[in-house]
């Protein structure tokens, strides 16, 4: 067993873990928070995608106590029903989802995706590496391929997080 700090949500969490733990399994199983989601349990789907100091990771592939001080952003804490953030808000007006399985990863995912688009991070489908990256959909489906939808609800997702990326712009 191991003591681990972090912060979840703007929230300090200690937790006693054994070492073993997945962050995902930390967040589900210890602080039920079970927005994140477990698809596949090894890195395929993304249904378990968080953010940890700004940048997305797959929750299932990251041992909790690897994340001594890091502050975790989950979906609970991204918006609230009454208070939805603006990318949760763009999933439901385009109906991003059928079974809502996979929405939070895809929702924590597509807020990190504009960021790093934001930031200059080239993808696979960027033609000019000397330019900064455009939000297009081909760059968005590049940088979403890691999140899978058995709905196939792929074509709103991108019309949802094009919207958002237009709204910021
Ligand atoms: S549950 Fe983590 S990628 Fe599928
Ligand atoms: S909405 Fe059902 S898996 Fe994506």
């Amino acid at each position: 067993m191991s003591k681990i700090s972090f912060s979840v949500n703007g929230e300090a969490r200690v937790l006693e873990l054994d070492t073993r733990t997945t962050l995902l399994d930390a967040l589900r199983e210890h602080l039920h928070l079970t927005g994140s989601k477990k698809g596949c349990d090894h890195g395929q789907c993304g249904a378990c995608t968080v953010m940890v100091d700004g940048r997305r990771i797959n929750s299932c592939l990251t041992l909790a106590v690897m994340h001594e001080g890091d502050e975790i952003t989950t979906i609970e804490g991204l918006g609230s029903p009454e208070n939805l953030h603006p990318m949760q808000a763009a999933f439901v007006r385009h109906d991003g989802y059928q079974c809502g399985y996979c929405t939070p990863g895809q929702i924590c995912s597509s807020v990190a995706v504009l960021e790093e688009i934001k930031a200059g991070i080239p993808s696979h489908v960027t033609a000019d590496l000397g330019a900064a990256p455009q939000v297009t959909a081909d760059e968005i489906r590049e940088r979403m391929s890691g999140n899978i939808c058995r709905c196939g609800a792929y074509s709103n997702i991108v019309e949802a997080i094009t919207e958002v990326a237009e709204r910021q712009a």
